[in-house]
């Protein structure tokens, strides 16, 4: 499934992180990618020591834990800390790749399986040409590049590539997502009904036919999550 979630971060939020990500160095995004990736990447990233990140962060972990629409598509059992990438000039382009599919948490203990790859977009669409995320899926290749504050939710298992940025810079943070449901299939099933109910509620209020369904959502869940 492939999710474009808007209004993640908004008003003075996402103001701040723009700010934030104005004042920062940046560094080579090569630091952190596997092999094969590190042959084709070519961006920048916030290095892990850099003053700004903790609070870009905490910013950007907070808006998640606060969006219903983030938590019922996701299903989040382990979300690794957010990161920061910039690309323009002559770091800017990402060609295709996987992203590693079990990444160490940097509390150097946990492990995290990265059933969901996430971009949160940062920069407005009008300040840079290029960047588009291009997602080659069994759903097709979209070309993806949404408003700042946006995010777009996909598989870990897609290859993916970034554009070229040939105007401006195109600014997001990205971070991967192991779900307490690993299959894609079953959290689609499971987000539409969520979703469905919501929108029975809205329409009926509630009703026996309404808790009966909750019930049944669940149970479901209650079969498919590993926690
Ligand atoms: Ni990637």
């Amino acid at each position: 499934m492939l999710l474009h979630i808007p209004e993640v971060l908004t008003g003075p939020a996402l103001a701040r992180a723009r700010a934030l990500l104005a004042a920062a160095r940046w560094s080579d995004g090569r630091a952190t990618a596997g092999v094969q990736a590190a042959r084709v990447k070519n961006n920048e990233q916030l290095a892990a020591g850099s003053a700004e990140l903790a609070e870009l962060q905490s910013i950007v972990l907070g808006a998640l834990e606060r969006h219903s629409l983030f938590f019922s598509a996701a299903l989040p059992k382990r979300v690794l800390p957010p990161q920061f990438n910039r690309y323009g000039g002559s770091a800017n382009t990402y060609g295709a790749h996987v992203d590693q599919a079990i990444r160490y948490h940097p509390d150097g203990v946990q492990r995290v399986r990265t059933d969901l790859s996430c971009t949160l977009f940062l920069a407005d669409p009008a300040d840079y040409d290029g960047g588009e995320l291009v997602i080659q899926d069994t759903f097709g290749t979209p070309r993806i590049k949404l408003p700042a504050g946006d995010l777009v939710l996909y598989p870990g298992t897609s290859v993916h590539r970034v554009e070229p940025v040939i105007r401006g810079h195109r600014l997001a943070s990205f971070f991967w997502i192991e779900s307490l449901v690993r299959s894609d299939e079953q959290r689609r099933l499971l987000h539409d009904m969520d979703m469905a109910l919501m929108r029975l509620r809205a329409r009926h209020g509630e009703s026996d036919e309404a808790v009966a369904l909750t019930g049944t959502y669940h149970n479901l869940l209650r079969q498919w999550a590993d926690t």
